[in-house]
């Protein structure tokens, strides 16, 4: 036996096509679902929404599926670059019969061309990659530049960003971008699933439920903006 054995076997040509066919038929599904947009298409939308629920880097948008449904009052957009992930979202919302969540491709430093500044209630960044390498720090959906974008759009009063990771690294770092840049911390747990805090909260998104399966504690902050 060599040491190759123990790989993974090599993929043929034909099954790259076939990973690659059921892309292209989960980007056609995303095109095909009615409450799922491109960015350019959303942009064209004569939209009047506001106090707005927003989920960054939502993967399916499952997560948002559910308060969608619990709160038919508000309106929920499930925003990432990856419509094959969104598509999922989108497909469950509709056979639900939500006419108040969409799902917009687009990239998280896009975010004011999706909502407009001012219109967000809650924005929630749940499981963000982690981008463990220093050089990569940039691209953490909590790094400085994207939260100065987050402020623009949360102005209410009483507008939060809410967070969920299991990534104990991704979360101390995020509290030190929270207090360097003004923001105040209002709930905070190193195990949202046996804490107190609301139910809602414990709604679980795709990657909650791999994480949480596996024994994981979810840690949870929600911060409130300083806009002095
Ligand atoms: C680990 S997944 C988590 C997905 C989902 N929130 C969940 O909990 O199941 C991270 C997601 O963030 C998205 N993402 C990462 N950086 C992004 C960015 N700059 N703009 C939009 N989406 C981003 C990825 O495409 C991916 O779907």
């Amino acid at each position: 036996m060599t040491s190759d054995d123990h790989k993974t076997p090599m993929l043929e040509p034909d099954d790259f096509v076939i990973v690659r066919k059921r892309k292209k038929y989960r980007f056609a599904q995303f095109a095909n679902t009615r409450n799922c947009y491109e960015l350019v298409q959303w942009q064209k939308l004569d939209k009047k929404s506001s106090e707005i629920v927003l989920e960054v880097g939502a993967g399916t948008g499952l997560f948002l599926v559910e308060l969608a449904t619990l709160h038919p009052e508000k309106t929920y957009i499930a925003l990432d670059v990856k419509a094959d992930r969104l598509q999922k979202g989108g497909r469950e919302a509709e056979s639900r019969g939500l006419n108040n969540i969409f799902f917009v491709r687009s990239r998280a430093d896009q975010l004011l061309q999706v909502v407009s500044a001012g219109s967000v209630q809650e924005l929630w960044l749940t499981f963000s990659d982690p981008f463990p390498k220093k050089s990569d720090a940039k691209r953490r959906l909590t790094a400085p530049n994207f939260l100065e974008i987050y402020k623009k759009a949360l102005v209410f009063k009483n507008a939060e960003l809410y967070m969920k990771t299991d990534s104990h690294a991704l979360f101390d770092w995020s509290l030190e971008q929270f207090a360097a840049h003004n923001w105040q911390i209002q709930q905070l747990t190193n195990d949202l699933h046996e804490s107190n805090l609301e139910d809602e909260y414990k709604i679980m998104t795709t990657y909650e439920k791999k994480w949480t399966q596996q024994n994981l504690p979810i840690y949870f902050v929600s911060v409130a903006p300083n806009h002095r």
